[in-house]
């Protein structure tokens, strides 16, 4: 093995796509790798392929959802890598928007930043469910929508974390979503109801109670 392609799904969505990307990559001759919630790792992808003897490994960035971050993290987490890596180490080569191979050089920026030292100020978190049973009854359009509603309400990080979660059990109302620390549960959370939940829940401060669901506390213990 020597030259080697690795398309690498950016976005969190690109887990739901991940029959459609391989076979995409397949076409392609080439593996299929997630830069985050997927596996494989993008790292553990070329790390994968260098201790299999790869020589030159080019990384080529797709993304099908709503909140891929930018080309830079491609570069980024494979810059980290390169420098980490003990054994031999390949020449890996990015692709630009453009569809320029770029090298990595090792003098890349790093996974630190001052700017991301601190916890954001966010005054809710909300939990979209990403379980089995959300996802399967279209827990990644109510995502779509609601990062569409932040961005047209002009929300920030001081105002919203999104939290990608696996089962938070009440599986029959899915797609579910819970705001915190309202500790406010909703369930049929489509697009509609995403963006309804933006608009009402986060912006004017107001429970959508069509889709609320109820919440039996256990006993207190303590
Ligand atoms: S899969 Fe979402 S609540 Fe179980």
């Amino acid at each position: 093995m020597t030259d080697h392609l690795v398309l690498v799904g950016m976005s969190v969505s690109d887990v739901d796509a991940r029959d459609e990307l391989r076979a995409e990559a397949e076409n392609r001759q080439a593996t299929l790798a997630f830069l985050q919630m997927g596996d494989p790792s993008l790292s553990a992808e070329l790390t994968r392929l260098a201790d299999a003897g790869a020589t030159t490994i080019t990384l080529v960035g797709i993304d099908r959802g709503p909140i891929a971050p930018g080309h830079s993290w491609l570069r980024r987490i494979a810059a980290h890598w390169w420098r980490e890596r003990a054994g031999a180490r390949p020449d890996v080569l990015v692709t630009t928007d453009l569809g320029v191979a770029v090298p990595i050089t090792g003098a890349e920026p790093g996974l630190t930043s001052a700017a991301w030292a601190d916890v954001s100020g966010h005054r809710h978190q909300v939990m979209l469910c990403r379980g089995p049973r959300c996802t399967a009854m279209g827990a990644v359009d109510g995502l779509r929508a609601m990062v569409l509603a932040i961005i047209e309400h002009e929300l920030t990080d001081d105002d919203v974390l999104l939290v990608h979660t696996g089962c938070q059990f009440p599986c029959n109302q899915a797609p579910v979503v819970s705001v915190q620390p309202d500790d406010v549960w909703y369930g049929g959370v489509d697009a509609t109801v995403a963006a309804e939940i933006v608009a009402e829940h986060l912006v004017a401060g107001r429970v959508v109670d069509s889709h609320q669901l109820p919440r039996n506390k256990g006993p207190e213990t303590c």
